[in-house]
């Protein structure tokens, strides 16, 4: 099939705006404070029908319905939930939560996406995490990814002496938190779990280097918090995991309705079967080596070829060629981006 530049010219704006997802290298550091997250407040990102901003929990660990409650860090009545703890999917997968800033963006454009983030550095070198952004943070570099962990470090704010009688600068070091398992042993029943991940599967990994992409949700992350960018399924689905978000047959928001108390019952629990991971070829890298060329059809994001709702009238069907086009440079950041489109059946409404 051929399209002339200029159709493609033409047709460039809407692929910008349903896929323009970031990605490229970073950091990563853990953190657990106890304290409200920033993506919880109202107005912070366009939702999806039906989904909320990040749920908060009351100082016994059970959802807070009014998201307009202040953190407990700060006097109010909202906490970190317990079950933004992380947990294996498999040996080479991970689900948790992050706070995060990503270079040329902000809480509009990151919070509750979710990053794919494949590690590059220390013990967990080639394992894959997706994190979905529940905060940031003011002492956070670009790119950068703390994860949340219990017994990660509080860092600049606090809230779990007053929630769960952690010492008062903490459990461990401020920063960094505890620095032997044992200590786990000593926490409370809903974060144990968490806490012992760090050293099961994350393998006491040390502020892992990442390399990510920004991907749709997986449906098992948007259970515990509730939120769902209105955007989500314009990213791709991630080619290491099972069902992402769906909002429109799922109802999300029904906070109740997972078992938020207990992420000690964690990785069984909510992700019961290792088959459901299908090892598939890796994404291409969309690092700036490898924006010039076109990513085979075999590692084509799904999710790509399944939304084409937003066309206004344009649709354009799965499976043909694949083209991709680097995003303009004026968009700065050091996270380059690139966009990957399936096109097929355009003839129909552009005559070349
Ligand atoms: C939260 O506060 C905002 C801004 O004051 C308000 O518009 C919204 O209705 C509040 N939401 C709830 C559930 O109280």
């Amino acid at each position: 099939m051929q399209l002339s530049t200029k159709a493609l010219l033409a047709l460039l704006p809407y692929f910008l705006h349903v896929n323009a997802q970031a990605s490229g290298s970073g950091t990563t550091t853990r953190y657990w404070d106890c304290c409200k997250p920033s993506c919880a407040w109202p107005g912070k990102v366009n939702l999806a029908a039906g989904a909320n901003a990040v749920q908060t929990c009351d100082i016994k660990d059970q959802p807070l319905s009014n998201p307009n409650a202040s953190s407990g860090c700060t006097g109010g009545d909202a906490y970190q939930c317990s079950n933004e703890s992380p947990w294996a999917v498999n040996d080479n997968l991970a689900y948790g939560y992050a706070a995060v800033n990503i270079v040329g963006g902000s809480e509009a454009s990151w919070c509750c996406a979710c990053y794919e983030l494949t590690f590059t550095s220390g013990p967990v070198s080639g394992k894959k995490m997706i994190v979905q952004a529940t905060n940031t943070g003011s002492d956070l570099a670009g790119n950068q990814f703390d994860l949340s962990i219990p017994g990660g470090g509080v860092g600049i704010f606090n809230g779990c002496t007053q929630e769960w009688g952690a010492p008062s600068s903490g459990w461990g070091a401020q920063y960094g938190g505890i620095s032997d398992q044992s200590a786990c042993d000593g926490f409370p029943e809903a974060l144990k779990a968490g806490c012992n991940w760090r050293y099961g599967w994350f393998m006491g990994a040390d502020n892992p280097t990442v390399s990510f992409t920004q991907v749709a949700c997986p449906a098992a992350l948007t259970a515990n918090t509730g939120c769902i960018r209105a955007d989500d399924s314009g990213a791709p689905a991630p080619a290491s995991a099972s069902p992402v978000a769906s909002y429109s047959a799922s109802p999300v928001a029904s906070y109740s309705a997972s078992p938020v108390a207990s992420p000690s019952s964690s990785s069984a629990a909510k992700e019961p079967a290792p088959t459901t991971y299908s090892p598939q070829p890796e994404p291409v890298a969309t690092t700036s080596s490898a924006a010039a060329q076109a990513p085979s059809s075999s590692s084509l994001p799904a999710a790509v070829t399944s939304a084409p709702s937003a066309s206004g009238g344009i649709f354009l069907q799965p499976q043909a060629s694949t083209i991709t086009t680097p995003v303009p440079s004026s968009t700065t950041s050091a996270a380059l981006e690139v966009v990957t489109v399936t096109i097929d059946a355009c003839e129909a409404q552009y005559p070349l």
